[in-house]
């Protein structure tokens, strides 16, 4: 039996990264998946997300032009779309196949679950699947003094929902529609339902969202769930909030007809396709880690310490099984810090500055803590700056818009930063650098800002907070909390 120092479960952000910085690290690899590599983030989620928001922002600027523009008649191919997009997920999950052969790293194509354990190692059993090179072995067992355990998480799916995956679909089916439906109802007005209520909305759907909580976004600022909303508002998505689903029927086969959406109050609503989009669930099970004695929290995920080592000794779990939000760019963290204290390199994670982003137009960016979190102390300022008061802001025609900041007050330090208008995302990214070394307002103040950028939104945000942004008539030292 093949052995190797490192085995990693699933070849999504956080094992394939685990994997590579293993390595690199010098240790011996092997990799286990059963798709293309690059989990939901490439396959099914952020990539291929972003190229149909990106379409979506280039056909609002067809509808709504630059001044001075005057845009004739135009159509747009919504299947040569998907056809793209399906290009460069191709493209990008061959690239992360190619990076693991150049590091050496053995691909196994198929599915896996640890069926044994000693002092020394863990035995995983593979059944191989179509993807693989060798189509005469069908079932193979490899060994690994290590295991990262990276399985990710899929849509969750509530019977009463009905999904079928047709007129009633995930938001794995959504990316692949080659059809723009003339009405969608999207259930939940979470991150992924505001993502898709963005782009559908934006290629012409007539869209619905319907959330059980009182806004949607509900888990961002308050500011910025109001702008949103008032966004999507005049655009036309209506939002139903504090609203229970009860049911959903799906479309009749034949294709005549809409699904249609109970609510527990009874009100009914009908729409040729309906995405649920109320959360995920995790890919644990079938992996054989209860009968190694893994254990798992009160929350259902993977337990594990500050190294992401699980409470059986050489065995790491990282990404959307364990604690700490469903992101990618997390996921691929944990597989680093696991990567590297299986090399006996000590590492201890801290999540405490971890930047988010949302895309919708404009898109939202988010790092630290925010008004209203449980870990915020009474003593913080905030700054705020706008993107009408920014001169590369106005040039592209991207005037709406803010960045807010919340700074301790006797430090004078960042800790937290949200925003929403055009790039925010590159703009929060600068922020959690300084939150990073610790930094307060006066070293975003001496990081010079070329001119003209977005990027001078910082600086200004920062200085607001003590009352001394330069260019904001109204700037005073911000209300004490
Ligand atoms: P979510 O947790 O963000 O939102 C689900 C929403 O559905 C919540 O607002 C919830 O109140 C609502 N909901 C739950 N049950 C409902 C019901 N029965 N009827 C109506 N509404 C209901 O989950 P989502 O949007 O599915 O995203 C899953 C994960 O993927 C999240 O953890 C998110 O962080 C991650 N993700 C992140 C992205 C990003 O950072 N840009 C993009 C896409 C996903």
């Amino acid at each position: 039996m093949e052995n190797f120092d490192v085995c990693v479960l699933g070849g999504g952000p956080a094992g394939y990264v685990g994997a590579l910085k293993s390595a690199i690290n010098g240790l011996s690899v092997a990799i286990i998946e059963k798709d293309r590599f690059g989990g939901t983030c490439l396959n099914r989620g952020c990539i291929p997300t972003k190229i149909l928001y990106s379409k979506a922002k280039y056909l609002s600027r067809l509808k709504a032009p630059e001044r001075g523009f005057i845009v004739g008649e135009f159509s747009f191919n919504y299947g040569e779309i998907i056809d793209y997009k399906d290009e460069v997920v191709l493209t990008l999950t061959g690239g992360v196949e190619k990076l693991l052969k150049a590091r050496k790293v053995k691909i196994f194509y198929g599915s896996g679950r640890v069926v044994g354990s000693n002092d020394n190692d863990f035995r995983l059993g593979i059944t191989l699947n179509e993807y693989s090179a060798d189509k005469n072995i069908e079932e193979t067992q490899i060994s690994a003094k290590n295991i990262i355990i990276a399985t990710g998480s899929s849509p969750l799916m509530i019977s009463s929902f009905n999904i079928d995956h047709k007129s009633v679909i995930t938001s794995d089916e959504a990316l692949s529609l080659r059809e723009i439906p003339e009405s969608l109802i999207i259930i939940g007005g979470g991150v992924i339902g505001c993502e898709f209520a963005n782009i559908f909305s934006e290629f012409g759907s007539n869209v619905k969202i319907i959330e059980l909580l009182p806004s949607i976004l509900s888990t961002e600022d308050v500011e910025i769930s109001r702008f949103i909303r008032k966004a999507f508002k005049s655009r036309n998505i209506d939002m139903l909030n504090g609203a229970e689903v009860g049911s959903i029927v799906p479309a009749p086969a034949n294709g005549k007809g809409k699904a249609a959406v109970t609510l527990k109050s009874g009100e009914i609503f009908e729409a040729d396709k309906v995405i649920v989009s109320i959360g995920r669930r995790l890919n644990t099970s079938g992996l054989g880690l209860e009968d190694i004695g893994i254990k798992t929290n009160e929350r259902g995920r993977i337990s594990i310490d500050s190294r992401n080592e699980t409470n059986i000794k050489g065995a790491y779990a990282c990404g959307d099984i364990i604690d700490g939000p469903m992101l990618a760019h997390k996921a691929s963290f944990d597989g680093i810090i696991a990567a590297d204290n299986i090399a006996g390199i000590n590492r201890e994670k801290n999540y405490d500055v971890l930047p988010r982003s949302i895309y919708t137009n404009p898109p939202i960016g988010t790092v630290g803590l925010k008004e209203g979190d449980d870990g915020l102390s009474s003593d913080y300022n905030t700054g705020r700056f706008s993107y009408a008061a920014n001169g590369m802001a106005l040039a592209m025609e991207e005037k709406e818009g803010f960045l807010k900041v919340l700074v301790e007050e006797n430090s004078k330090k960042i800790i937290g930063a949200t925003g929403v208008g055009a790039d925010v995302p590159e703009l929060i990214a600068e922020i959690a650098s300084h939150m990073h070394y610790g930094g307060t307002i006066f070293d975003i103040e001496s990081t010079i800002h070329s001119h003209p950028t977005l990027s001078e939104i910082v600086p200004e945000s920062a200085l607001d907070s003590i009352g001394e942004a330069i260019h904001k008539f109204n700037s005073r030292a911000a209300k004490k909390h």
